[in-house]
């Protein structure tokens, strides 16, 4: 089966939220942007904006007859400021016209007097002022001050990553129109349409149940459209609301990048423990994360980061500390992993340092700390069905690695200003929300008197192929071609309190409340098909669209025109919650993750030693999608998920001026990953399971969404294996992200020991 958007993507027939059957008549709205990062707000004169002819209102804090928050988790972000502006960017007032033009002509015509006030524009100055979000949170196993003390060989160490703006080829988009009765609908670019709803109905002050959020397909989220659509769709709503029309936004890239948060920029001060064969004793990480102005989603982002310091690696006694900097910078957000990759960076450069440190070879050292089958991670989950070994040998043997690492050194021999670098490194990552509560998902299947279906369920289409995903699930539990049913747009009034897609459990969540909602149905229909057919129904088969008893069989379409006649509801809701997982966010454990997720990347790259630039020779990707419900698919998520991680890891840079503004919003100053970009020879395989799994998820199936991203950690640690080449350090600092520049730098460090 194709993608379900196939055709339209290619075509450029399928219609994203700005292109949804608009209305007639459709205003635009257009920020008022603070160009201080930190000032008190004193005065805004909206008047002779809103004298413009073409202009309906200019909308402040004054306006908003609900609550003036969008914030999902603390309540600390106005929609529109009252009193104080916390970035560069962010909107003050929004101008509502009859088109974009007029609204940005007029933007510029409203007068705000600020009187700044000092800002923090780092996770360093954050430090130093002590500013920071919540509480510091932990995670600990062991007794870190003992083992560490007694350990034979001790390093401290400092790394730092950067963020990543998303990038989505669709930028944040809303409309809102408000019916004669009063019932607000949204269309909305987001990934949490019922969070959206609720942020709506709290924004103008009205229940839920008077607010529909609906969302077809988005151009890309990645995390970024988790919470940070919510502000767009209610300002669009707020704009409806007062001026009585439709109103809607789409973002230019720009304003898009200035104002919406990016992955977290995350700083992390360490001590390690270990013996003379590289094996962790002891663990003692304090990490921040540059949260931003507002908390956002900070707090589950740190706290995915700090479970997954240990990547794949077993330390008995480990300590993490984990603080989130308050700076006046956009509040930074979900970014395809959550905070996984930044805690994973940080597991793989302590690896590499031990092993070089020891002058071992950093892929012995990885695999000499390896966990197994049954070992317990620092927060107290124990890991069952782990196959990560054998996945790992196996790439190691089909990449050839032993026999390209002599050639590289041999190469390397021989060149003075080119050097190879090798590197293999693993992806263990948890998959499930860290928010119990999250874990839970509904459908709701409709068969109509044709035969046809419709099928609905709280998940989010954003590229990653959800909807291809629930047709099959839906497909095969009725037995019927994927033809026959039509997916709908994903609406807070089909689905109710649903959660936001992400965590790469939009299949895992959705696809069992489908099969439950089909489960229903088909045993329905089973019922009227047994009795016409004279058979007991579990002797029923459903496939091909009949449903058969040994020889003979009844047509799909004659069993459900049967059950109509014989009074049977065709219409069914199903319902989900993952089962055995619990967490306990004071202490830092519990069970948080249904399963596990794995994968393993082995990355060959040449760095010049004049310039810093590198090419990607060869990368060889293993990854476990379980059985996999659509094999293209998890292929496009793995070389994407891939490509994204490489970007994020090499080129992609945020740069800020120092007051704060981002100098780097736009296509021409932030370099994303481009086809020219890609490995040069590009191996992608999806790995065979040697047992059976012990958890019960769709179809045999794992999630797949950013577990892939992390691969693109073996692309580092093979640009810091060529940079060790230039010289016989024993230690290779590498800034992230490892541009050119930070290429060469490392390397001139490397040359000057
Ligand atoms: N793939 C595409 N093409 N576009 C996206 O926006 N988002 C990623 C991933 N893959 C994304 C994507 C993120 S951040 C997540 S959490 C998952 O898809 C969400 O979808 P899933 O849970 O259905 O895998
Ligand atoms: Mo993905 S960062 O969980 O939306």
């Amino acid at each position: 089966m194709t993608h379900e958007s196939a055709h339209g993507h290619v075509t450029g027939r399928a219609v994203y939220t700005d292109e949804q059957a608009l209305p007639a008549k459709l205003l635009r709205l257009y920020p008022v942007q603070s160009p201080h990062a930190h000032a008190r707000l004193l005065s805004i004169d909206i008047a002779p904006a809103l004298a413009t002819p073409g202009i309906h209102a200019v909308l402040t804090a004054k306006d908003i007859p609900g609550e003036n928050n969008t914030g999902p988790i603390v309540h600390d972000e106005p929609l529109l400021p009252a009193d104080v502006v916390s970035h560069v960017g962010q909107a003050v007032a929004w101008v509502v016209g009859n088109d974009m033009a007029a609204a940005q002509a007029a933007a510029r015509l409203v007068r705000v007097d600020y009187e700044p006030l000092p800002a923090c524009l780092s996770i360093d100055a954050a430090l130093a002022a002590e500013q920071f979000h919540l509480k510091p949170a932990r995670v600990e196993c062991g007794d870190v001050d003992a083992a560490m003390a007694a350990s034979p060989r001790r390093l401290l160490g400092e790394a730092r990553c950067g963020g990543q703006d998303h990038f989505y080829l669709e930028t944040h988009a809303s409309w809102a129109s408000i019916d004669g009765e009063g019932i607000v609908e949204v269309t909305a670019s987001t990934q949490h349409p019922s969070e959206t709803q609720a942020i709506v109905a709290h924004v103008l002050g009205i229940p839920s149940n008077r607010v529909v959020c609906r969302c077809l397909r988005m151009g890309g989220g990645f995390g970024g459209k988790e919470t940070q659509a919510n502000a767009f769709a209610a300002i669009a709503a707020l704009a409806a609301r007062i001026t009585g029309h439709a109103v809607g936004i789409q973002l230019p890239r720009g304003l898009d990048m200035q104002m919406t948060g990016k992955r977290h920029p995350f700083l992390a001060r360490y001590e390690v423990g270990f013996d003379a064969d590289g094996r962790l004793l002891a663990l003692d990480v304090d990490m921040v994360a540059d949260g931003g102005w507002s908390c956002d989603l900070s707090p589950p982002v740190l706290m995915r980061a700090m479970v997954h310091i240990d990547n794949a690696y077993r330390c008995p006694n480990t300590r993490v500390i984990g603080r989130i900097a308050k700076t006046h910078l956009p509040s930074n957000t979900a970014f395809r992993g959550f905070g996984g990759p930044q805690g994973m960076l940080f597991a793989e450069e302590i690896q590499d340092r031990i092993a070089r440190h020891l002058g071992l070879a950093p892929d012995l050292v990885r695999e000499r700390n390896a966990y197994r089958n049954g070992d317990v991670t620092h927060y107290g989950q124990q890991l069952a069905d782990y196959e990560l070994p054998l996945l790992w040998a196996r790439l190691k043997q089909r990449s050839d690695y032993a026999r390209r690492r002599a050639d590289i050194d041999a190469f390397n021999a021989q060149n003075a200003s080119r050097k190879r670098g090798l590197a293999i490194t693993p992806v263990k990552f948890g998959i499930s929300f860290n928010k119990t509560e999250y874990n839970q998902a509904g459908a709701l299947v409709l068969i109509y008197q044709d035969g046809s279906i419709q099928l609905n369920h709280g998940g989010t289409e954003m590229g990653q192929g959800l909807h291809s995903k629930m047709l099959i699930v839906a497909a095969r539990v009725l037995g019927v071609s994927a033809h026959r049913i039509q997916i709908m747009t994903t609406r807070t009034d089909k689905v109710p309190n649903t959660s936001a897609t992400a965590a790469s459990s939009g299949s895992d969540l959705n696809g069992q409340a489908i099969k439950a909602a089909c489960e229903t149905l088909r045993d329905r229909l089973a019922a009227v098909a047994a009795e016409r057919l004279c058979v007991a129904p579990d002797a029923l088969a459903f496939a091909d669209d009949r449903i058969a008893a040994g020889e003979q069989s009844l047509s799909f379409v004659e069993v459900v025109q049967a059950a109509y006649r014989a009074r049977v509801s065709l219409a069914a809701t199903g319902y989900y919650r993952t089962p055995t997982i619990h967490w306990d966010p004071a202490e830092g454990q519990g069970h948080p993750f249904y399963y596990f997720s794995f994968g393993a990347a082995v990355s060959e790259v040449e760095v010049c030693g004049y310039t810093g630039v590198h090419q990607l020779r060869r990368v060889d990707l293993l990854h476990d999608v379980g059985d996999s419900l659509h094999e293209a698919i998890d292929r496009g998520q793995i070389e994407g998920g891939f490509v994204q991680g490489l970007g994020w890891l090499t080129c992609e840079e945020l740069r800020f001026s120092a007051s704060g503004r981002l100098l780097t919003d736009a296509p021409s100053t932030y370099k994303i990953p481009t086809a020219s970009d890609v490995p040069q020879d590009f191996r992608v395989d999806i790995y065979r399971r040697a047992a059976a799994p012990t958890t019960d998820v769709i179809f045999g199936s794992k999630g797949v969404g950013e577990p892939p991203l992390m691969l693109a950690l073996s692309v580092r640690e093979a640009l810091r294996d060529a940079v060790a080449a230039f010289g016989t350090a024993s230690e290779v600092a590498l800034d992230s992200p490892a541009t050119p520049e930070a290429i060469l730098r490392a390397v001139e460090r490397v040359r000057a020991t």
